[in-house]
């Protein structure tokens, strides 16, 4: 026994220790739980009691040294890679910070909402996925009625209990939400996206977003809808723009209209962009259907109202410009950094 502790002795003396790898491997093999030492103070009780107390001695000094060497080497190494110098290096050059921009949809959609809400215009939104019944239904679009294809519908479930769910193909839903849900008079705008599925070009999208308009009250008429459908052009396209009702039909309207402005590009003289006409679609429009109302528990006999529907994404490409739809949903930063303020 007692040789054993003079050759640990000896082994713990020669143990360099000049790094963490070092330190860790001396623990191991000496101090830890399970460790030499410890095999040794286990061995303790197989030794002659009246030699206990003088080998118990020599193997406690055996432990201190094997502990001093721990701390001293601890402190020495921490010594080494003193945590007082400095890591931050202050002459290094900042990194900069980039700010994001508003998306330039989101630009016009903030100026026609402005407009509105100044107007007396309240704000109401609805859900992307939608019921069949909303967006068709109870819009007087009839059962397998061809009106329906006059919107390529992405379909979600079908044959379900509760309805068909869909991608909502325009934004007149929400407008439905809001007759189940309000008494007239009823003064809202609903902004937000949809969905068709159209072939994909530099014209036509498969998302894109629309803004559309909703007014019930007693006596609303269709110079009403025509003198808040001027005001807000004026606002938007400049106060020389002209417009032109075009008879049309929507199956939730009756009279229904088609909306073009004098081209802004060309002032009306005919450029590339309005064909040589000198006229841009902007909405479609009417006087809301009373089939519409009765759907919606609101009585047409007693109150009348006007709707319109106009697309987002095509003022925004004529503004800034920009030829190509597709840019407006590809996030591409090259594209959206050129719209900061
Ligand atoms: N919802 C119609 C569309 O998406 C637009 C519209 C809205 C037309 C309201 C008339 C009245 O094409």
């Amino acid at each position: 026994m007692e040789t054993s502790i003079i050759q640990l002795q000896q082994e713990i003396d020669l143990f360099v220790i000049s790094n963490a790898q070092e330190l860790e491997a001396f623990k191991l093999e000496f101090t830890v739980r399970k460790g030499r030492i410890a095999g040794l103070f286990a061995q303790l009780k197989n030794v002659d009691p009246a030699d206990r107390p003088r080998i118990g001695q020599l193997l406690n000094t055996l432990k201190q040294s094997a502990d001093g060497k721990v701390v001293e080497a601890e402190e020495r190494l921490a010594e080494a890679t003193p945590a007082s110098q400095p890591t931050i290096d202050i002459s290094m050059p900042g990194r900069r910070t980039y700010c994001g921009s508003e998306h330039p949809v989101q630009k016009v959609l903030g100026d026609m909402k402005r407009i509105f809400t100044a107007m007396g215009f309240g704000i109401a939104t609805g859900p992307e996925l939608e019921l069949d019944e909303y967006n068709f239904d109870l819009l007087n679009f009839p059962p397998n009625h061809p009106a329906r294809d006059m919107q390529d519908t992405f379909f979600v479930t079908r044959g379900q209990s509760e309805g068909d769910i869909l991608l909502r193909t325009h934004t007149s839903p929400v407008q439905v939400r809001v007759m189940l849900d309000q008494e007239p008079p009823i003064r809202v705008i609903c902004p937000g996206k949809v969905y068709r599925n159209e072939a994909i070009s530099a014209r036509s999208y498969c998302v894109f977003h629309q803004l559309e308009g909703l007014y019930i009250d007693k006596n609303v008429s269709f110079a009403d809808l025509k003198a808040t459908i001027y005001s807000f052009a004026r606002q938007m396209f400049g106060s020389d723009v002209k417009l032109r009702f075009r008879p049309s039909f929507f199956p939730f309207t009756e009279p229904s209209a088609e909306v073009d402005v004098t081209c802004y590009l060309c002032g009306g003289k005919g450029c590339r962009v309005c064909k040589k006409s000198g006229w841009l679609e902007i909405m479609g429009c009417g006087m809301v259907h009373p089939n519409v109302m009765r759907n919606c528990g609101i009585d047409p006999e007693k109150w009348t109202g006007y709707a319109f529907g106009m697309g987002v994404d095509r003022t925004t490409l004529l503004r800034y410009k920009i030829d190509d739809i597709r840019l407006l949903f590809e996030n591409d930063v090259r594209m959206l950094s050129q719209f900061s303020a």
